[in-house]
This record gives C-alpha cells, sequence and structure tokens, in this order.
C-alpha cells in the first residue's frame, strides 16, 4: 500500500490552485514576451558539476546507466549560465525568462515541500547599472498586475559587509568571523568578536539589525567611506526611481544582508511582502555567474519571482490584509520552559496568560501583540521554519539535531548543561572495538565520534538514555547533563565532554522584517538583560 503512495515532501497539485497557477504563469510569459524577451527551458535533469558553486546541500541525486553523476536542478540560474556558455551569441545584451520547477531535499518529514515552481529573468551582457534599474521595474510591474500594493523593496549588495570590514583593523580571521556572524544575525558571536577589536565604531555597534529605519540611519552616517558611498549612491537611485514610478511601494536597506548565492557580486534587490512575511522577488548582480563554466566574465542581473507569494496572495481573504497578525512565540514544554518564560517577561512581554496553562496549548497575550503556542522542544523548530512561529526559545542541544533556516540570534545563557559521554565505570574511551552508543542526539554523536575518527553504531532513544548501558543495549550513552543527579543514580561516569548546551533565542528571517520595532525591541531588552546577569531575577 504505502509503495503507491506520495513520497515525502511531495504533492499533487489540481483544481482552483492549479488553475491559479497557471494563470500567474501565463501573465508571466505574456508579459516579458511582449518585452521581448527570449523563453528558455532547460532540463530538470543536469550533470551534477553544473551545480558546483551551488551552496546547498540539499540536491538530489541521480546515476544515469553509464554512471555519470546527475542531478534534480535546484536552481534554474545555473543551468541558464551553461547555456549560456556554451550557445553565447558575441558581445549581445541577451534577455531571458525562464518558468520551471526546481528540486531541493527538505528536512526529513518536516511538512516542506521539495519542488516548487520559479520564475525569473536574467539580463545578460549589461554592465551599466541600467540592468539593475529594468531588472526592479519588471518585478515592480508584475506586483502591480498581480494586484499586490504592499511591496516594501529592500535593497543590499554583495561588496557591503567587506568594504565596511576592510575599514577596520582586524585580522583575517576576525573578518571572516564577523562577516559570518553579520549575515547569520548572530549578536551572540558578533558580540564576542566586537568585544576583541578595539575602536569598533559605535555607529555598527548593532550592525546584525543594521535594517530598516536602524539600516538608514546607519548608511547615512557611513557615507564618508568612498567605497560605501558608490553603493549607497546606487541604493538612492534605485529609491528615486522606485519613488517615481512606483509611488505606493516603500524602499529601505539591510546593511546585515548576505547574498542569496556566493556568485552575486553587487547589489541586490528584494521585495517583501509585509502581511506574509515572505519575499516575492529576490535578485540582483552578479557578474561572476560564467565563471565555473569558462574563463571568461559576462555582466548579469536577474530576478526570481516567487509564484507561491503571489497564489497565497491571491488566495487570502481581503480583511486578512488589514488586520495585523500577533507575533507568534513558540515555546518548548520541559526542561527549559519556566526560565524562557521569566525572560520573555523580563524582556517586556506579558506572559500572564502561562502562568496556569493547564491543558491548554495556545495563549494570547493580554495586549493581543503575541500569542504563545506550547510544543514539543524537537518541534520549536519545525513550527518557525514552516512559517508559522516568529520567535523561539530553544535549546541548543535541541538546535543541533536540526536543519536552522531561521536566525539563532542570542545565546540566553540559562538552561546550561553539557553533552557528555558517560558509561559505568568499565568502560574505556580508547578501546579499538565498535562501540555501541545509546543517545537522543544521532547528529551530536555521530559529529563527535567522527572527529575523534571513529566509527560508532548509534542507538535512537526517545528518553530515558542512561538505561542503554545498564541494560547492555549499548556501552555508553551521548546525552545531556545539567545537575549530574540522573548519571549519578544510575551509576554512569562521565568519560569526555562534548559540547556546551544553553537556551537560545531564535527568529524566522521574514518575522524580523515584518515586526520590525516590536522585535528589535524585544531584543535589545534581553540583550540588556543578559548584560546584567547578576541580576537576582536572571534564570540561571
Ligand atoms: C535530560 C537528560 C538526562 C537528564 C539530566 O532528560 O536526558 O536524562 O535530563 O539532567 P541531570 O543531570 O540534572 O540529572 P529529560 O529530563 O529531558 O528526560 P528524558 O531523558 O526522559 O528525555
Amino acid at each position: 500500500m504505502s509503495e503507491k503512495m506520495l513520497a515525502a515532501g511531495s504533492r499533487d497539485e489540481f483544481g482552483e490552485r492549479l488553475v491559479q497557477k497557471q494563470q500567474i504563469s501565463q501573465i508571466i510569459s505574456q508579459t516579458l514576451n511582449e518585452k521581448d524577451f527570449t523563453a528558455i527551458s532547460t532540463p530538470l535533469i543536469e550533470r551534477e558539476s553544473t551545480f558546483e558553486q551551488y551552496h546547498r546541500r540539499n540536491i538530489f541525486h541521480l546515476y544515469d546507466q553509464i554512471g555519470e553523476n546527475l542531478v534534480l536542478r535546484p536552481d534554474l540560474t545555473l543551468p541558464i549560465a551553461r547555456f549560456l556558455a556554451a550557445n553565447r551569441r558575441q558581445s549581445q545584451v541577451t534577455q531571458l525568462y525562464y518558468i520551471g520547477d526546481v528540486f531541493r531535499q527538505t528536512d526529513h518529514l518536516s511538512g516542506a515541500y521539495n519542488q516548487e515552481t520559479q520564475a525569473g529573468i536574467e539580463l545578460i551582457g549589461d554592465a551599466t547599472f541600467n540592468a539593475e534599474m529594468q531588472a526592479l521595474d519588471t518585478m515592480l510591474n508584475f506586483a502591480e498586475q498581480f494586484g499586490i500594493a504592499e511591496v516594501q523593496v529592500v535593497l543590499s549588495d554583495a561588496r557591503w559587509i567587506d568594504t565596511i570590514l576592510k575599514q577596520l583593523t582586524m585580522s583575517e580571521q576576525q573578518r571572516h568571523g564577523l562577516k559570518e556572524a553579520i549575515e547569520a544575525k548572530n549578536l551572540t558571536a558578533f558580540e564576542k568578536l566586537r568585544e576583541t577589536i578595539p575602536d569598533f565604531p559605535e555607529t555598527l555597534k548593532r550592525w546584525p539589525l543594521a535594517f530598516g529605519e536602524d539600516g538608514e540611519d546607519v548608511m547615512w552616517q557611513l557615507q564618508y567611506i568612498p567605497a560605501a558611498k558608490k553603493i549607497i549612491d546606487n541604493w538612492l537611485r534605485l529609491a528615486e526611481f522606485v519613488h517615481q514610478y512606483y509611488p505606493e511601494v516603500t524602499v529601505t536597506v539591510d546593511l546585515a544582508a548576505s547574498s542569496p548565492q556566493p556568485y552575486y557580486t553587487g547589489a541586490i534587490m528584494r521585495g517583501f511582502i509585509p502581511s506574509l512575511g515572505r519575499y516575492l522577488f529576490s535578485g540582483g548582480r552578479y557578474d561572476r555567474l560564467l565563471e565555473n563554466f569558462q574563463n571568461e566574465t559576462l555582466p548579469a542581473v536577474g530576478m526570481g519571482l516567487d509564484i507561491e507569494t503571489i497564489l497565497k496572495k491571491w488566495r487570502m481573504a481581503p480583511t486578512d490584509d488589514i488586520t495585523r497578525e500577533p507575533i507568534i512565540v513558540v515555546l518548548g514544554k520541559g526542561r527549559i520552559a519556566k526560565d524562557a518564560q521569566k525572560l520573555l517577561k523580563l524582556a517586556g512581554i506579558d506572559t500572564s496568560p502561562l502562568d496556569k496553562p493547564e491543558r491548554k496549548l495556545i495563549f494570547s497575550s493580554p495586549d493581543g501583540v503575541y500569542r504563545f503556542i506550547l510544543v514539543k522542544p524537537t518541534d520549536v523548530i519545525k513550527y518557525l521554519d514552516r512559517g508559522i512561529g516568529d520567535i523561539g526559545i530553544v535549546g541548543s542541544d535541541t538546535m543541533a539535531e536540526q536543519d536552522q533556516n531561521h536566525y539563532d540570534m542570542l545565546d540566553l545563557e540559562t538552561g546550561q548543561a553539557t553533552f557528555v559521554v558517560a558509561a559505568p565505570p568499565k568502560f574505556n574511551l580508547n578501546a579499538t572495538q565498535r562501540k555501541r552508543i545509546a543517545t537522543k542526539y544521532p547528529t551530536v554523536t555521530t559529529q563527535y565520534f567522527s572527529k575523534r575518527g571513529e566509527d560508532v553504531e548509534i542507538i535512537k532513544l526517545e528518553g530515558s538514555v542512561e538505561l542503554g548501558p545498564l541494560t547492555n543495549l549499548s556501552d555508553a550513552i551521548v546525552d545531556i547533563t545539567e545537575t549530574g543527579n540522573t548519571l549519578r543514580e544510575n551509576n554512569l561516569v562521565i568519560y569526555d565532554k562534548v559540547a556546551k548546551v544553553s537556551t537560545h533565542l531564535i527568529i524566522r528571517s521574514g518575522a524580523l522584517l515584518q515586526f520590525q520595532t516590536e522585535l528589535k525591541r524585544v531584543i535589545e531588552n534581553m540583550m540588556t538583560i543578559l548584560g546584567e546577569k547578576q541580576n537576582e531575577n536572571y534564570p540561571k
């Protein structure tokens, strides 16, 4: 029976939803045909080497009858680059467009789909800024055609972070670490590094949060740097253009944005839809696109249009636009719940409805601004990554086992525990025979033992892991310990410490733009109380 069912992560499309999707595709192709774009369709199956520079690891792999490594395409831009490298007519500006499906392996059984339809344009051969303007114009034109009025254009640039970091004196390692922390909006890592750099400019103190109004403030203050001014001038040109031709569209900057793909080289333009908390379009300049295929470089600007976003917007009831959604806080039940609640309260969120939860799982704050949902700790990330939750409070033990498609913003330094290898007293960690390790954390365990150069048999348990060696199900365990009581009472000894565990604040990426003012206030408050940890109210 199960063989005749859908594979996890896939779906059939039929009826009204499919008709609407077809209508969207028709509007896109008709409009672009009229604008003299050339349609291109590339195969679903490509050689693996086409995607060498692709940084997503979740590609579906196939083999043909002679053992050639093939993939289901995870992206449509790189196949177009492959096409151009082989079929390029010299010194000609080419305007291409595509509509097609891409495939990406999603987190297993997460409810995320692994096939999605993408549409996009590629303006090839134009090195001038006209290409950026034309690309943005085309996308905003589509927004108008699809009746989506509330677009916020968010501008960034692939060169921005490097340009600013170059101005500051620091080692290559510090520069690399800072860039990573800024792009991931990891405030804890950013703060730690920032403190090691003398004279770090006050203006950039909250760099990972420098988007929206704060981003604009910082931008004006950095104009004195010539290389930064060049980038800012480009943003201003784009903003002026938008204001002139699309007066309802707002424009802002993100000074902490990462490049959507490593091949980006210049301006990045995204269209955000606040009521959905997701993007309508995204793209920019990538002059290094062809490097993977031939020696010569070729200027290019490309934009992808998210057909799912258009569909979502079309299928929304008109009243959904006006009602302001509450901010959804996803809380893990159990070990860290009490402390998480205390922290949210200290950060200014009225958590009083959570005081007597009984069997209820969903609560609203008295002011209606927040909604709390209580879930199993291992499900917190799922709710965020599926676009339901906005803020999550979760242990780094849980995070270590799952894909991360959100911002890991703050280590709250509460709920502290340690990952350890533990076993009965006669165990020998350095013995050569293959060990059987019981754990709730197979990823952490695999990483730990492969770093030691050891291949172990992992036995996944859902709880009471200590029973593993006591019943001879396993030789040892990898588990977290807080007080050490459980280990002691079960006569288990710690053989090695694997990593520290603590509670983290995570935020869905779209939520940061959607609820900027409120979320920045909460984060700022949390940072202040973290700084005053000696405060007796701070949960340990
Ligand atoms: C965790 C962990 C240990 C215990 C350690 O279990 O798996 O069993 O806490 O804490 P201690 O060092 O303070 O004694 P949890 O309470 O999550 O229950 P479970 O093992 O049944 O999942």
